[in-house]
């Protein structure tokens, strides 16, 4: 009995010991587990582990990569160690054993130590799908097209681009490929590339742009699925009427992408609803009477035929068109504090951000000019009202920005000095006043000696003795003005030119 008490007590303390001897053993640092899925089935994947230690920086030594997943017939990898900390496995789930779903693969990461390896493991879900993995881009020339928008006036580039290993797979092992456009449900012919030039022109609406890429991997011998006919991408009517009528009948099997994780699922491939083998003929719509496979505006699918592989891609766009034609509408020459009101107007699609900068002097733009946080207007039609203190010649930049577009518009206002004008006037009349009294003057006086010394000549002759009772009651401006008359009358042409200057009332 007691013997047996010691030997569990043993057996605690060894594994006591043990335990800690493993928590030892653990790993000095940690793995980053990453990969590039989701893959499409039949695609490739690749995982990526990275070691690092707590600090971030890479370990040194020599480690061993022990890969594992839970596919139903499970994939394993354990490359040789190696002192990399970087390790890549790439793995497929080919439809002929492997479904579609969700599956978890692990690697564990041992470091080697001269008594106890250092180990950690680390695990990544990813997806397996049934449909090809992308994106589809809308590019347009010359505008970085943020969001959904797409300006109407320049053309635009549809573009899929298809998950790097699905592509590999679907161009390696496909016997073809095509994609098939649809916007707004309608059918716009197919591409072999991937890539569909369209003009939205209608501003203010949305669109539905939808892709299906069809890869067939059906052996080149039997009659193609898809018409040779490979350039044939404008609209075909027969083919739009068909095609835009046939939305498939959403009684739609879902697939089957909720598998959990470590389930072996035993279906091999999707179970064929419909008739696919009916895509034969080349002068009927592709997808004839079938089902198409994909319901219009409704990312479900389902492919018809599974020697196919298909991508569904959806999106929907907002038109608008861009801002042109601001015109500016008021005086832009005032005075200082005479109030500037301008009105703008512009063409384009609504709302649009509004920034104006004030710019002293003659501003050049840039086309760097941003706005910010400019203020928001519902439409194009708004007043600029500013009053400039100081005379100059201003620039204000209108920045117009709307969601797909900027439209940089400066405006000259040149701010008159208003007292310019008088001024001229307040020196030159007085100027020209005072020289005018100045030769009155001087003339009077030239007159008044010349008078004078013919007088006193006169007088010489005259008898002082008489009183002249004429002269005694004359003042001297009466007697100038009879010696100006006595200087006048003889008829002195030279002089009387002078006379309009100062008496009109002489010229009689
Ligand atoms: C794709 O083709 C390659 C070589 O042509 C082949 O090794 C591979 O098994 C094929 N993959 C599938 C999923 O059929
Ligand atoms: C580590 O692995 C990467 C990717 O396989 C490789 O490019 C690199 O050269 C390797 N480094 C060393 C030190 O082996
Ligand atoms: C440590 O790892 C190496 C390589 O994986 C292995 O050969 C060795 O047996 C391991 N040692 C211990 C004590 O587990
Ligand atoms: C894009 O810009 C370049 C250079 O400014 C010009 O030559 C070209 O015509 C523009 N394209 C479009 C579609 O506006
Ligand atoms: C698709 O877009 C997402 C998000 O924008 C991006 O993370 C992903 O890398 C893109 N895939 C491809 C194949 O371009
Ligand atoms: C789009 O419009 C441009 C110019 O009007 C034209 O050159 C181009 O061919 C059009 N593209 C399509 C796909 O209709
Ligand atoms: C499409 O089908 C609907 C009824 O299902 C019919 O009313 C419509 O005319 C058809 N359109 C074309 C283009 O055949
Ligand atoms: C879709 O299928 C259901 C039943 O399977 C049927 O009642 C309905 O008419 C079908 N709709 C079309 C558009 O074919
Ligand atoms: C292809 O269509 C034409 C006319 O629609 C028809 O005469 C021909 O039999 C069809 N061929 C096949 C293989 O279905
Ligand atoms: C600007 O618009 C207002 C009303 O919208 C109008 O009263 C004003 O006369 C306009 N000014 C000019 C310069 O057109
Ligand atoms: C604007 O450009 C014109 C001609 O390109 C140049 O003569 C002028 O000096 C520039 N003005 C400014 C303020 O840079
Ligand atoms: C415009 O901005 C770019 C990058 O922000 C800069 O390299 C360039 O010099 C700027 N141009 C002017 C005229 O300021």
């Amino acid at each position: 009995m007691r013997k047996m008490r010691l030997l569990h007590l043993y057996s605690a303390v060894l594994g006591t010991f043990c335990y800690l001897l493993q928590v030892n053993a653990n790993f000095d640092g940690y793995v980053t587990l990453s990969h590039d899925g989701p893959v499409v089935i039949g695609g490739t994947i690749t995982f990526r582990a990275d070691v690092y230690k707590y600090d971030g920086t890479r370990p040194s030594g020599t480690f061993s990569y022990e890969w594992k997943d839970d596919g139903i017939i499970p994939h394993k990898y354990t490359p040789d160690h190696t002192r990399n900390t970087t390790a890549f496995w790439s793995i497929s789930y080919p439809a002929e054993i492997y479904s579609v779903g969700i599956y978890i693969v692990e690697v564990k990461v041992i470091k080697k130590k001269t008594w106890f390896n250092e180990s950690t493991r680390v695990a990544t879900k990813f997806a397996v799908t049934s449909l090809l993995n992308g994106n589809m881009t809308i590019k347009q020339e010359n505008a970085t097209t943020k969001g959904n928008f797409v300006s109407s006036s320049l053309e635009s580039t549809v573009a899929i681009d298809i998950r790097k290993g699905d592509l590999s797979f679907i161009m390696t092992n496909a016997t073809s490929i095509s994609t098939f456009w649809f916007i707004d449900c309608q059918y716009y012919g197919h591409t072999e590339n991937f890539i569909f030039n369209y003009n939205f022109t209608d501003p203010d609406r949305s669109h539905t742009i939808e892709a299906l890429v069809v890869a067939s991997f059906d052996p080149p011998t039997t009659t193609t699925s898809l018409p040779d006919t490979t350039t044939s991408t404008t609209v075909n009517p027969p083919w739009l009427s068909v095609v835009s009528n046939s939305s498939i009948n959403s009684t739609a099997i879902s697939t089957t992408s909720t598998a959990t994780p470590f389930t072996t699922s035993s279906t091999t491939a999707l179970s064929t609803i419909t008739t696919p083998n009916s895509l034969q003929n080349t002068t009927v719509p592709v997808f004839g009477n079938i089902s198409f496979p994909f319901v219009c505006l409704n990312s479900s699918i389902v492919p018809p035929d599974p020697h196919n592989i298909y991508g569904y891609f959806q999106r929907t766009i907002e038109v608008r068109a861009p801002v042109t034609d601001i015109s500016v509408d008021g005086t832009n020459w005032i005075q200082p504090w005479a109030m500037l009101n301008l009105n703008v107007t512009c063409e384009g699609s609504g709302p649009f951000i509004r920034c104006l900068q004030f710019h002293r002097g003659n501003y050049n733009v840039t086309g760097n000019e941003t706005c910010g946080d400019g203020e928001r207007k519902p439409n194009c039609n708004f007043s600029i009202i500013h009053y400039f203190l100081e005379p100059s010649d201003y620039t204000i930049v209108i920045i117009l920005t709307n969601d797909i577009s900027t439209n940089i518009h400066p405006v000259t206002i040149n701010i008159y000095q208003a007292t310019t004008q008088p001024q001229l006037s307040v020196i030159v009349v007085p100027v020209l006043c005072s020289l005018v009294a100045l030769v009155l003057i001087i003339f009077g006086i030239a007159y008044y000696i010349q008078s004078r010394a013919r007088f006193t000549v006169e007088v010489a002759d005259f008898d002082f003795g008489q009183s002249n009772p004429d002269m005694e009651y004359k003042t001297f401006a009466e007697r100038l003005r009879d010696s100006f008359d006595s200087a006048v009358r003889p008829g002195s042409n030279r002089i009387s030119g002078y006379k309009p200057l100062g008496n009109s009332q002489l010229l009689q």
